[in-house]
């Protein structure tokens, strides 16, 4: 399996935190050169690969760590997104009358044709998501929900992967709608920094 985080800010630098913690090979992408950001991919650790965003999309399983309105332009960088898995760890505070109604991951899905998309990683601000997971003797929860419960149940081994204890949500339209933002208010669950006791 190979992973990609499209995006290389405050987000997707949390997220390379996590992959480096565990020795686990990813790629970096931006709209920039590689190059440009090699020395800071570097920086965290020698498994976070900086690439271009054309090469980054060849992973298996790629993270959104886009800002919202960047991530149109994210998905024209494949025709089909057939067989991928996509994690949106986006959120936005779009009126939902922008979103055609729907809950911002179901909004995104439309973008990635073909792609199994699981709503996770963005309930977290990226100061803690970016800190080891393992706190107080328990584990960070992540939370996760997706219209595909394969792909739900994929991401959950990847996040437990990482050191974190995902906790799955349901459906879009059901448990994304805890960690959505509606304009101004946020889902109940965003910013609830919560650790699980096995
Ligand atoms: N910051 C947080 O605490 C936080 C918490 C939870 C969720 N989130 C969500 O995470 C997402 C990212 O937030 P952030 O704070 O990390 O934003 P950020 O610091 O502004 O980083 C955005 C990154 O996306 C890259 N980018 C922009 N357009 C791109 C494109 N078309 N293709 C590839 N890369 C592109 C930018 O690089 P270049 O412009 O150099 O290409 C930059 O590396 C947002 O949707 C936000 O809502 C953020």
């Amino acid at each position: 399996m190979s992973y990609a985080i499209i995006g290389f800010g405050k987000i997707g630098h949390a997220l390379a935190e996590a992959f480096a913690r565990n020795g686990i090979e990813v790629a970096v992408a931006t709209t920039r050169d590689p190059a440009s950001f090699a020395a800071d991919a570097a920086a965290i650790g020698s498994t976070i690969i900086p690439k271009t965003l054309a090469e980054a999309v060849k992973a298996d399983v790629i993270f959104l760590a886009v800002r919202f309105e960047s991530h149109p332009e994210v998905a024209k960088a494949l025709h089909s997104w057939k067989g991928k898995t996509i994690i949106d760890a986006m959120n936005t505070q779009a009126p939902l009358e922008e979103l055609d109604g729907l809950p911002s991951s179901t909004f995104v899905a439309k973008a990635f044709t073909g792609a199994r998309l699981v709503k996770g990683f963005n309930h977290l601000v990226a100061a803690v998501l970016g800190q080891d997971p393992a706190v107080h003797g328990g584990r960070r929860v992540v939370f996760l929900a997706s219209d595909d419960d394969g792909a739900a149940a994929d991401v959950a081994a990847l996040a437990e992967k990482l050191g974190f204890a995902p906790v799955q949500l349901g459906g879009l339209s059901e448990g994304g709608w805890l960690v959505h933002a509606r304009g101004r208010s946020w889902g109940h669950l965003i910013f609830k920094d919560l650790v699980k006791f096995d």
